[in-house]
Order: structure tokens, then sequence, then C-alpha cells
């Protein structure tokens, strides 16, 4: 297949084409650099010394003979670049990592709100516009977020595949069974513009029969995979600071470095995890099994597990032996929720899920180890609040403090 990855070179993107380019998928990437940028703006780096694209695409090509190329383009501003793009290079595919993907970046302040709302909505609509306009038929593969079902049950409800069969009454008395899209429940704006997607890929796929699938993906952990480990110049990024750094990735980072583990509010929310592995693996599956109308969009859940935070954390306790620091919830969310998640569809693709406990926690400890020089301590806490209220007094100061509300060993 002749594939573009928009967001290529980003945390799941970059793993993700060497392991299409490796399965002998022609790969062009696209992407704006905003990713290290953002890094610039925040004052921080990834944990990994993560080289130029230009530079790890020529690694590649030296170790295996693989050609990746790249184009330099913002999706969200470039509509006529993307749609010639598209035009010219005649892709069967393209996979969608390119979006702001951090929720609390996103509710930093109002240029960071405004930012995630234009970058990924524009990027979103561009994409399915310009495969419109191209008059091609094109699979979409969007990467969207487990965040969209929302966090709020308490009860143990089953989480379907996108679509939720309901009964309903008609007003001549009978009950009629029909299959809607789960209702959206977004907890920030990150989520709130993945949920935006998610409308578009139903008015695309409805409207312009476009074959969408919609990979609802849980929180990524760990950071190489078998391909990037081959070279340095190949080593994916590593987040660690309190916007971009996801959870199971900052805590063993934390327990490295010896930063009690920052847990926030109560612990009791339950997240659902996937391995950076797997992200490559289950891409794969979605791209030889497109959705076949474009009536509505295909939705996978894809992820492997689900966990509650606190006990991540003491899990992490228990092979490091750290302490864990239980914060005031910089979020407005649920204390504690149940999340019972579907994924037969991946599932019956053949999709084998990596669990935490199968000792790849020993993979992340050894990299957070050998880059803890890299380490700035001070980008670790948590400084974007959700609500004015939530927001302590003095942010900045509680940031070089490292302030802790309560340690527990
Ligand atoms: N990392 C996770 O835990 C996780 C979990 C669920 C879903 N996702 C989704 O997966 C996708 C990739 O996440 P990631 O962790 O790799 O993020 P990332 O920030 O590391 O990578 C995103 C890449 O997209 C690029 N990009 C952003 N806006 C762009 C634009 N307008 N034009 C071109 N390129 C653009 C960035 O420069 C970056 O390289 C995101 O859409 C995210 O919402 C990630």
């Amino acid at each position: 297949m002749k594939l573009i990855i928009v967001g290529g070179d980003g945390f799941c993107g970059w793993p993700t084409s060497l392991h299409l380019s490796n399965l002998g998928h022609e790969v062009i990437i696209v992407d704006d650099f905003s990713r290290r940028r953002i890094d610039k703006e925040l004052n921080v780096q990834s944990l990994t010394p993560i080289f130029e694209l230009s530079e790890r695409i020529e690694a590649w090509f030296e170790l295996t003979g693989n050609v990746i190329r790249y184009v330099e383009m913002d999706i969200s501003t470039k509509f006529d670049d993307l749609l010639n793009l598209l035009e010219e290079e005649k892709p069967d595919s393209i996979v969608h990592f390119g979006e702001q993907r951090a929720a609390p970046y996103s509710m930093k302040c109002t240029s960071t709100k405004n930012y995630t709302i234009s970058n990924n909505i524009c990027g979103t609509h561009n994409i399915l516009n310009a495969i419109v306009e191209s008059q091609r038929d094109i699979h979409l593969v969007h990467l969207g977020t487990m965040g969209v079902y929302g966090y709020g049950h308490e009860e143990p409800i089953p989480i379907p595949e996108g679509y939720l069969d309901v009964k309903i009454d008609t007003i001549d008395g009978r009950e009629i069974t029909d299959s809607i899209v789960y209702p959206a429940n977004p907890g920030s704006i990150y989520h709130m513009t993945k949920t935006m997607d998610s409308q578009m890929f139903q008015y695309y796929a409805k409207n312009d029969k476009l074959r969408i699938t919609d990979l609802h993906q849980g929180i990524v952990w760990g950071t190489q995979t078998e391909l990037s480990s081959q070279d340095e110049r190949l080593i994916n990024r590593f987040d660690y600071d309190g916007d971009y750094g996801t959870v199971l990735n900052r805590f063993l980072m934390q327990a490295t470095v010896g930063f009690p583990l920052t847990v926030h509010g109560t612990g009791g929310q339950t997240r659902a995890f996937i391995h950076i592995s797997d992200t490559c693996k289950c891409i794969e599956q979605a791209l030889i099994h497109p959705p076949t109308s474009g009536d509505r969009p295909l939705i996978l859940n894809q992820m492997a597990e689900t966990q509650t935070l606190s006990d991540l954390a003491k899990l992490v306790q228990s092979l490091t032996n750290c302490e864990i620091s239980y914060l005031p919830n910089p979020r407005s969310e649920a204390e504690r929720n149940d999340l019972n998640v579907r994924n037969d569809l991946l599932r019956s693709f053949g999709w084998e899920p990596t669990l935490i406990k199968d000792s790849l926690l020993q993979e992340i400890t050894e990299i957070t180890r050998h880059y803890s020089d890299r380490a700035d301590h001070s980008k670790i806490p948590c400084v974007s609040y959700w609500t004015k209220n939530n927001e302590p007094a003095d942010v900045s100061h509680r940031a070089e403090n490292n302030e802790v509300a309560e340690t527990i060993s």
C-alpha cells in the first residue's frame, strides 16, 4: 500500500511509520513539527534524545534499504498543498496522528485552547475535504481516544465499539431498536476535539461515502519497539512532563529519578492502556480491514486492558520501592469510575494484546535510567488546571518547588 502518515514524527507516528515501512508499504510522512516546537515553548525535551526526522529517515534507509519520504506541512492551514499531495501521490490510505494530543496542554490557557481547537478540527476537516476533492477512494485511519466515551460511569457498563444498541418507544406505542453513536462525554478541550472529529466522520461517511476507521485508543505506554531499538538515531520520543507525559511512563520515570509518583486525586480513576508496539500492530490491522461500505465509520477500541491509577502506582512501587504522592487533582473528573471496554473486533483480526504485567516495564525502566540526566524535575508536576477553582493561588511556585500534598510510602 502507499500510505500517508500524518504526524509520523510523533510518539505513536514514528514507530508506526517504521512498522509499516518494514512490512513493505510505501510510507510518506507529513508533519508540521509542531510537537517539537511545543517542547521549546514549554522549555522541556523528550527524555530520550530524538534525532531530526531527516536523520531518522536516513538511518532507517542505511539499516534496511527502505525509503521513507517526508513533507513538512501543517494540514490545518495548508488545504491546497494537502490536496495537491493527494492528487500527486495517490495514496491508498492515510493514517492521521497529526493533532495536538495533550489534555493538560489543551486546558493550559486561552491560546492553547484555541490552538487545540483550530489545529485538530481544521486539520481533520481538511483531510476529509481533500479526500473528497481528490475523487479518490482513500481509506482514512484516525487515532481517536477512549476519552470520547468519557470516564463518568460507576456501574460496570460495557463500552461497545463506538455504537450502542438502544430501544426507543415510538409515538404510536411501538418499541423499535436502533444502533446509535455512543454518547460523547469529553473531559477536556482536547477530548472535545476528538468527539467533534467523530461527528465529522459520521457526516463524511454518510454524505460522501468515505471509508473511515476511527481508532479509540487507550493511553499508550512504553517507548521503544523492536525496530526503533535498532539504532540510537531511530529512538522514539519519551514525554514525562506534566502536560505531555502519559501516566504509566511518567510513573516509571519518576520512580527511576526518585520523584514520588504523582497520583492526582484518589487514584480511583480507571483508564485504558495499550503498549506502543501494539499501537503499530493495531494500525496495521485497521489498514488491512477497512470498512467495506462508507455508510458509517468503523470504530475500533484500540486498548489492551484497564487499570486504576492507584493500582498502577502500587505496581510501580512494588517493583521499585518508590514513594507515592496523592495530590489535589488539577482535572475536573470523577474521583473513581468503572471502565469495561469491548475490543472484540481488533481481537477478531488476530491481535494478542501485550499486558502491563508482561515485564515490558523493565524496558522503560532501562530507558529512563539511561537518560535520567536529561530529566528536569521541575517539569514533572502538572501545572495545567481544568478550572479556576482547581488552580492554586501560585502555580509557578508549586512547579518550582515540586510541592506535594501528602506523601505515603
Ligand atoms: N499518546 C497517547 O497516549 C495517545 C492515546 C490515545 C490517542 N492518541 C492519539 O494518537 C495521535 C498521536 O499521538 P502521539 O502521542 O503520537 O502525539 P505526538 O504529539 O507525539 O504526535 C503528533 C504528531 O503530529 C504532528 N502534528 C500535529 N498537528 C499537526 C498538523 N496540523 N499538521 C501536521 N502535523 C501535525 C506533531 O508535530 C507530532 O509529530 C494523536 O491524535 C492522539 O490524540 C495518543
